[in-house]
């Protein structure tokens, strides 16, 4: 009994639907979940993937940079655009705005917990309010011709939780995939991810649910479909340098019950993947922030090979590409 399913995904006004490719998805991650790191963890079997976080206001300003974050690479999808916002109108206008870009799914994000967002009512914030945010998800309902999903914490507080009016609000509204990050917007990623939500909210919604947090290994993410019954899993933090998480998860779903060794890449795989990913970062943002950027990533790709503590110092202080391809393939000598 396989745990892999194809997810379809559908907007209820514009009829426009697809499937998702498996159901194991790459989680939006601001600063990281690039084109290139989309495409690589793609390329390892992710079912689906979201770009980051993107400013409804800035979509709706036709802001370059706003404009940039959603810029969607063929080999890639499908991709989610996902929006932040809190006033209903510019999501609106964001949502059409979208419509003129490549892409598969509007996600909603209502789990942003950090201050600068919060502060404007947007992320999190919009769990505060139920009406609001079937409002905002309604908009963007009618203004997108691509399905529309949202992205969720268990609310605001400890004492404020309320995960299940806003789960229907958003199925109301004409959400087509649901995904709950298990955590209040107050604790951040401190604590333990409370997987108890997840299976709440699936018991009581029609649409599919996915499942997000702490997922650190396979075996993690099997527990989490058989512990809450979601439809999908979400890996975010565990996919940083380490797309092997995805296609070793797909393929534990695939042959459930049997336990799936998990290949551990080599280190030629780990370095030659890290180049791959160098090329595209610099090839897409060029190389000064190509390599600026890719840095957050390289440390990750290089944990667990041996004697590399010298070349991870060594390529903090490099800045060009010839000279971080250098260092890299110092490695394989
Ligand atoms: C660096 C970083 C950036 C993130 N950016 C976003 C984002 O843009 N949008 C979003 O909905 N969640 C964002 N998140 C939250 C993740 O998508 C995910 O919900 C969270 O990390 C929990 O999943 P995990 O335990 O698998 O990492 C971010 C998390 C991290 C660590």
């Amino acid at each position: 009994m396989s745990l892999i399913r194809k997810i379809r995904l559908r907007n209820p006004v514009s009829g426009q639907d697809f499937f998702t490719n498996n159901n194991v998805f790459l989680a939006p991650l601001a600063g990281i979940g690039d084109r290139s790191f989309r495409a690589m963890t793609k390329r390892y079997g992710a079912g689906l993937t979201f770009t980051e976080m993107t400013s409804a206001h800035g979509l709706a300003n036709r802001n370059r940079k706003t404009l940039d974050l959603i810029k969607i690479s063929k080999g890639e999808r499908p991709t989610g655009i996902q929006i932040f916002g809190s006033n209903p109108e510019i999501m609106n206008i964001a949502a059409s705005v979208c419509n003129e870009y490549p892409a598969d799914l509007i996600d909603i994000n209502g789990g942003c917990s950090v201050k600068k967002v919060m502060k404007t009512g947007a992320g999190a914030s919009i769990l505060g309010n139920p009406e609001r945010f079937y409002k905002i998800v309604k908009v963007c309902v009618d203004a997108s011709i691509y399905p529309v999903s949202v992205k969720i914490r268990l609310g605001l507080t400890e004492d404020r939780i309320n995960v299940l009016e806003n789960a229907e609000a958003a199925q109301d509204a004409g959400a087509s995939l649901l995904t709950l990050h298990p955590r209040t917007a107050r604790v951040k990623f401190s604590g333990k991810a409370a997987w108890e939500y997840i299976g709440l909210v699936k018991q009581k919604l029609k649409i599919p649910v996915c499942g997000n947090g702490d997922i650190k290994t396979p075996a993690d993410a099997v527990r989490m479909i058989l512990e809450t019954g979601c439809d999908a899993v979400m890996i975010g933090r565990a996919a940083i340098g380490n797309p092997w998480i995805v296609k070793n998860t797909v393929r534990a779903f695939e042959t459930y019950p049997d336990e799936a060794d998990a290949p551990v890449p080599s280190k030629e795989e780990r370095i030659q993947c890290a180049l791959e990913h160098l090329d595209m970062i610099v090839t897409y943002k060029g190389e000064i922030r190509g390599i600026r950027e890719v840095k957050r990533h390289l440390h990750r790709y290089l944990k667990g090979i041996p004697k590399v503590s010298m070349v991870r110092h060594n390529l903090f202080e490099l800045a060009t590409k010839d000279e971080v391809e250098h260092e890299l393939a110092s490695l394989l000598g």
